[in-house]
């Protein structure tokens, strides 16, 4: 499976800086690695179109991803940006149900499962977050609590409407404390919702991927990465420092 690193630069950078990340990012990386490995930044709805621009006309491999999506297609939404919208400036992906839009904003999982619908029908990948808490970690009821989020998250998918998927467990525990989880923990979760989801209609192994995201740095990546059941990684904080963002990807032995 080819691996993925998604930074997700969350709100930090306006379109100017995003573009010079984004440049920057690119020199430092090789033809080679890009080609091997699937690179995607994240950034803020405003700097969508200007980065998507910069990869079409420079013809980079690096691929965008909106940060979310909304759960309308149109209308009096004042604020929302749909998936056709996203979709019309050829953007691959869209993160959906992020733990700081379920907590923050305070996401339903029907509303997750909404929008992850307008993505699969507007031709944009979902990239679907799930993690618990750490108190439910502790009182050892983490995975019945996933489940039920990745289930809700899939309601009513069918196969013809799904190309790839990617499923992003991020224990909230883990979400820019510097406390990853260990390499045991996230393959667990993985295996677990991996085995669930390919009973699935819409499952399909080649197309489907499984990542961590937590407090990756350049001193935990290679150990994630490079083991056979994850398949990449979403990068927070790392993600807005290139140096840190290029040791991530670097780490994957090819
Ligand atoms: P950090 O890498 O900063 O912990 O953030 C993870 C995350 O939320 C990525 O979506």
């Amino acid at each position: 499976m080819k691996k993925i690193i998604i930074g997700n630069w969350k709100l930090n950078l306006d379109h100017l800086e995003a573009i010079q990340l984004l440049q920057k990012l690119n020199y430092s990386l090789d033809v080679d690695i890009e080609e091997k490995i699937d690179i995607v930044l994240a950034p803020s709805h405003t700097s969508l179109r200007s980065l998507q621009t910069v990869v079409d006309t420079d013809k980079l491999k690096i691929q965008i991803s909106s940060q979310d999506v909304s759960g309308y297609l149109n209308g009096p939404y004042t604020g929302e940006v749909s998936a056709a919208q996203l979709s019309k400036l050829n953007i691959s992906y869209s993160i959906i149900g992020h733990s700081e839009r379920r907590t923050v904003f305070n996401e339903s999982d029907e509303l997750i499962n909404t929008k992850v619908h307008n993505s699969v029908d507007n031709n944009i990948i979902p990239i679907i977050c799930f993690g618990e808490p750490d108190e439910l970690r502790t009182n050892n009821e983490f995975l019945r609590f996933i489940l039920n989020q990745v289930n809700s998250a899939v309601k009513g998918l069918r196969k013809d409407k799904v190309d790839e998927i990617i499923f992003a467990y991020e224990p909230i525990w883990a979400i820019g404390t510097g406390k990853v989880a260990s390499v045991e923990d996230a393959i667990q979760v993985l295996s677990t919702v991996k085995e669930e989801v390919s009973k699935k209609s819409f499952f399909d192994e080649e197309k489907t991927r499984f990542i961590y995201g937590g407090s990756v740095s350049p001193s935990n990546a290679a150990e994630l990465l490079n083991s056979k059941i994850i398949d990449g990684a979403l990068v927070g904080g790392a993600s807005l420092d290139v140096e840190k963002f290029v040791q991530i990807i670097r780490s994957i032995k090819l």
